[in-house]
């Protein structure tokens, strides 16, 4: 991480996006409109915030226009109050009728090479089906459906459903193991929950309804499981289940969408955070739609006849607002991709951008590290000229991988679009635009209505110099709350400096505006993009009977960014030993997913500590990584510091 922290410093160069694509963009059409002349002044322009999210959201269908566009009480903001909306009918009920009735939504794609293609007018169907289904079942406004399915087009489907009549839907990463499943339908208190038989991953059989069964053996709320039949495997049949097949048949083709209030619960989806507890992140149906549309349509310059491909995982934020919301809102063909992404070869992505002649790709930097590691032999072997745009999110890009996917796959023609955000702001807030000069391993300038900003400790702003990234201003889909836990919204993200969103992360802004993200700054992990709590990983190993005590840090992996290193104190009379390690390591994939499995473990009979007894992780992370411990008079043990030593 150093290295590239100091390589992203001494990074230089600048890719002027190419004329054409600069002149027809979206947002080039919209700034001569508003005469706007160029990127500047439209960031000027875009200030005055309320006139710029108004007129984004003149774009949507509203069923009764806002009184207001904001209304900002700190921390909490209030998006077209008053307006009255349904995501979903922008997202699909607008375009019956038109000429996108009959245009391909989705071309799915499952691991072992099967297609199916659901046109709007198909998906439409599907989705008024299982709403009707769900209501059969009792489900109303406000209530709570856990989703728990992998990449197959029913995961959209009951997400529009449940959104088209009110009910709010809390998805949960198909990775993610049955107690982590377990703790959040339990938070959200979810009626019915939708998983699946099973899917395939790299060939093998993942049996997920057998971890739903693990998962809501002590879930009382739950009073239905829905299980769609994609693998056929055996699975047991308790009182509640019920197949989605069967629920599904002889329902209605049509289902009138709730009229929902602008700030009325679209979803929750738990993240991360410093604590063992996942946040549950609440977004809301306007400003979200709002946010994700515009930002697609211009970081992206979607157009009618682009083929999208976001090949995130809808299990996290990426893939809610750009693979479900935005792209439908926005009318778009989107590919869709069940199974890993070097499957059975290393060029299967290449070979599907050819096969479907995709435009625009958009993907992680773990993703592109990886192919790049295996080669640029695999994508020369497919027609990649379709493509005109890329993307990156999640993570920082190091300049070394944002050229090879520069060169590689974008043949030094398309711009790469690399996209700061979170699962708490719901869409893009900084990153470039296609008429956006680009610097490799920068997410360049804040989106316009947004407002950046990098502060020092007493909330000065700083210019060059690294500090907090900060958020000055509300915005529309900015998360509204943290489900049944305001109090920890307001200390977590708002308390550090008045009135102003704290990101969470390190960055630097340099003498251009460019912003320059080095990571998370607090006791979170970005492994391979996705968001893991120290504590949490702490608190899975502490579970164990063998484990008196867990300290966790990442440390620097070069395709991952980061992978978790974890030292742990044993009980008495237990002993260190390699199987013991292993077993660790098993035991941490069971209790969170096999995303959150320590790559190593080393035992130690103390753990630097400050004199309150905070664990310093500053100190065992520069021992692990072999950089100089720093200050460490606060230590209430030094000779801990020895013991990592010998860990190490
Ligand atoms: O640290 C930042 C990193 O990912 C975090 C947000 O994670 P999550 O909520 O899971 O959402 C990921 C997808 C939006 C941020 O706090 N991050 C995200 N995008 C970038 C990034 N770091 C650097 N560059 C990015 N483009």
């Amino acid at each position: 991480m150093a290295k590239d922290i100091e390589a992203l410093q001494k990074e230089k160069r600048i890719f002027e996006p190419p004329a054409e694509l600069v002149e027809n963009s979206n947002v080039k059409k919209w700034m001569n409109e508003h005469d706007i002349k160029d990127y500047d002044e439209l960031l000027e322009r875009a200030k005055d915030k309320e006139w710029f999210w108004e007129d984004a959201a003149k774009e949507l269908e509203w069923f009764a226009p806002w009184t207001k566009v904001l209304e900002w009480n700190p921390p909490h903001a209030k998006w077209f109050v008053d307006g009255k909306i349904n995501i979903v009918h922008n997202a699909l009920d607008r375009h019956m009728g038109t000429p996108r009735e009959n245009k391909v939504a989705y071309i799915w794609e499952g691991e072992l090479g099967e297609v199916r293609k659901l046109t709007y007018r198909d998906l439409y169907v599907e989705v008024n089906k299982f709403a009707n289904a769900l209501k059969g079942l009792g489900i109303q406004k406000g209530d709570r459906v856990t989703i728990y399915l992998p990449m197959i087009p029913e995961l959209p489907i009951a997400m529009l459903a449940c959104a088209k009549i009110g009910a709010i839907h809390s998805v949960v990463f198909s990775g993610f193991s049955p107690h982590a499943m377990m703790e959040r339908t339990k938070d959200a208190e979810a009626k019915v929950v939708i998983t699946v038989d099973g899917f395939y991953r790299r060939g093998k059989l993942i049996s997920l309804k057998q971890n739903a069964d693990e998962a809501l053996r002590d879930a009382p709320s739950v009073k239905h499981i829905i299980v769609v039949k994609r693998a056929g495997n055996d699975v047991s049949n308790g009182d509640k289940d019920v197949w989605w097949h069967e629920l599904v048949e002889g329902q209605s083709a049509t289902a009138e969408a709730e009229v929902m209030d602008s700030e009325d619960i679209l979803y929750i989806l738990y993240t991360s955070g410093t604590t063992g507890k996942p946040k549950g992140i609440v977004h809301v149906h306007g400003g979200y739609a709002v946010g994700t549309y515009r930002t697609l349509k211009w970081v992206f310059d979607l157009k009618d006849e682009d083929v999208w491909w976001c090949a995130a995982d809808i299990g996290w934020v990426t893939g809610h607002s750009y693979i479900v919301y935005a792209p439908l809102i926005a009318g778009a063909t989107s590919v869709m991709y069940e199974g890993a992404p070097d499957y059975p070869h290393p060029d299967r992505l290449w070979s599907m951008i050819a096969k479907y002649g995709v435009t625009i790709f958009y993907t992680s930097p773990t993703a592109v590290r990886m192919f790049m590691k295996y080669g640029e032999e695999w994508p020369k072997k497919h027609d990649l000229s379709s493509l005109r745009l890329l993307g990156s999110v999640g993570e920082p890009i190091n300049p070394e991988a944002w050229m090879w996917y520069y060169e590689y796959i974008g043949d030094k023609r398309c711009p790469i679009m690399d996209t700061w955000w979170q699962t708490e702001t719901g869409s893009h807030m900084i990153t470039p635009l296609p008429i956006t000069p680009l610097k490799p391993g920068s997410t360049t300038r804040q989106f316009p209505g947004v407002e950046a900003d990098i502060f020092d400790d007493n909330g000065k702003s700083l210019t060059e110099k690294g500090g907090h990234l900060v958020i000055k201003t509300p915005w529309p889909s900015m998360l509204r709350t943290l489900y049944k836990d305001p109090e920890r919204y307001e200390k977590q993200y708002w308390s550090r400096f008045p009135d102003t969103y704290l990101a969470g992360d390190a960055a630097r802004k340099d003498e251009d505006g460019y912003f320059w993200v080095q990571g998370r700054e607090d006791d979170v992990l970005n492994v391979a993009g996705h968001r893991i709590g120290t504590a949490e990983v702490e608190s899975a190993l502490v579970s164990h009977p063998a484990v008196a005590e867990a300290a966790v840090i990442g440390v620097p992996h070069p395709i991952k960014g980061e992978e978790i290193s974890a030292f742990v104190i044993l009980r008495k009379g237990r002993e260190p030993s390699d199987a013991l390690k292993d077993e660790l390591k098993r035991h941490v994939a069971e209790e969170i997913g096999p995303i959150a499995r320590p790559a190593s473990i080393g035992f130690v009979g103390d753990l630097p500590k400050t004199r309150s007894g905070k664990i310093m992780r500053r100190v065992i992370k520069a021992k692990a990584i072999g950089a100089p411990v720093g200050d460490i008079s606060t230590l209430a043990n030094p000779e801990a510091v020895e013991e990592l030593d010998k860990a190490v």
